[in-house]
């Protein structure tokens, strides 16, 4: 066992492994978190695809099939991997020395912007989680649901009222998609140094026109999703049967 010398400064469990966490955080931001989002804002997408929201039900139905799985498969798969990117972020980012070596050829602007984009990222996440997620029932959220108390397809109309519930809930999401999208793109592009895979000035400006078109490409996929739940045509006197989320239309804007 190493003896502890008064004069050797003692290393914290943080700082042993400095290494690896590091490592962790920047593979938590890209997989599982940022194939979610990838998928998050495909699936979102198809309420383009049929006016009715039948498509977007479908991917709906996709994903509840998993049934007793599901909430395993989105504890382990989004919220504890999530949790652990987001903490180490804020730690990341009360820290700041501690990292500046990524963005040597970068500038400073994006390094300050990946870290606003994190902490927007953060918040929306929150709120959003609140207001759709069924965990956000009993603190008066969680207006999503998949279906009506009668079984019929509720997850478009549910999705959309609580969109159009008020004037500056659809000017939110576009932040939060923006901001998480950014965050992505710019975390790709951070992640190839981080992993040693860009190292020279110029396989980093190669992969930055890669990254900036994979980001853009993803930001219209995002905000195509957001203006397609904005337009939906919300059936008279609400249906979709769309439960609580119908009643609560007017009352659950914060
Ligand atoms: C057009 C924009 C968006 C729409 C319409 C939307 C819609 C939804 C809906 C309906 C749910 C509930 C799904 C369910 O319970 O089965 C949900 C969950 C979620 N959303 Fe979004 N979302 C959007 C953008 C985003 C963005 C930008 C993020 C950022 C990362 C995000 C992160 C999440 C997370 C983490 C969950 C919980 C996932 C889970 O536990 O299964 N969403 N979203
Ligand atoms: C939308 C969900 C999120 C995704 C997809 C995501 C993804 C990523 C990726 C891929 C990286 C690059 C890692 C690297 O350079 O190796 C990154 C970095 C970072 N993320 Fe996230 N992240 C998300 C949410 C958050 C949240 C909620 C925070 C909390 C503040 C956060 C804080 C950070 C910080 C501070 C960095 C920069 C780390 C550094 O300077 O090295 N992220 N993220």
């Amino acid at each position: 066992m190493a003896e502890h010398h008064p004069e050797t400064p003692a290393v914290s469990f943080g700082e042993k492994h400095y290494f690896v966490i590091r490592r962790l955080h920047s593979l938590t931001g890209l997989v599982p978190v940022g194939v979610f989002l990838c998928f998050h804002l495909l699936a979102n997408a198809s309420i383009l695809a049929a006016r009715d929201g039948s498509e977007f039900q479908k991917s709906v139905e996709r994903i509840h099939a998993l049934g007793p799985f599901l909430f395993p498969v989105e504890m382990i798969g989004i919220w504890i991997p999530l949790a652990f990117h987001a903490l180490l972020g804020f730690q990341i980012i009360f820290t700041a020395e501690m990292n500046t070596q990524q963005y040597r050829y970068g500038g400073n602007v994006r390094y300050m912007l990946q870290r606003t984009t994190g902490m927007i990222a953060f918040f929306f996440i929150i709120y959003h989680a609140w207001q759709m997620h069924w965990f956000g029932a009993p603190l008066g959220g969680g207006f999503f649901r998949a279906h009506d108390d009668g079984g019929a397809p509720a997850a478009a109309a549910t999705t959309a009222r609580t969109i159009q519930a008020a004037w500056w809930i659809a000017p939110l999401y576009a932040v939060g998609i923006l901001a998480s999208v950014f965050h992505l793109a710019n975390g790709i592009w951070t992640s190839l140094i981080t992993w040693g895979i860009t190292i020279r000035p110029q396989s980093q400006r190669a992969a930055g026109y890669v990254c900036t078109v994979f980001g853009v490409l993803l930001a219209v996929v995002g905000m195509g999703a957001l203006s397609g739940f904005r337009t939906f045509r919300l059936p008279p006197g609400s249906e979709g049967g769309a439960g609580r989320a119908a009643s609560t239309q007017t009352a659950h804007a914060p």
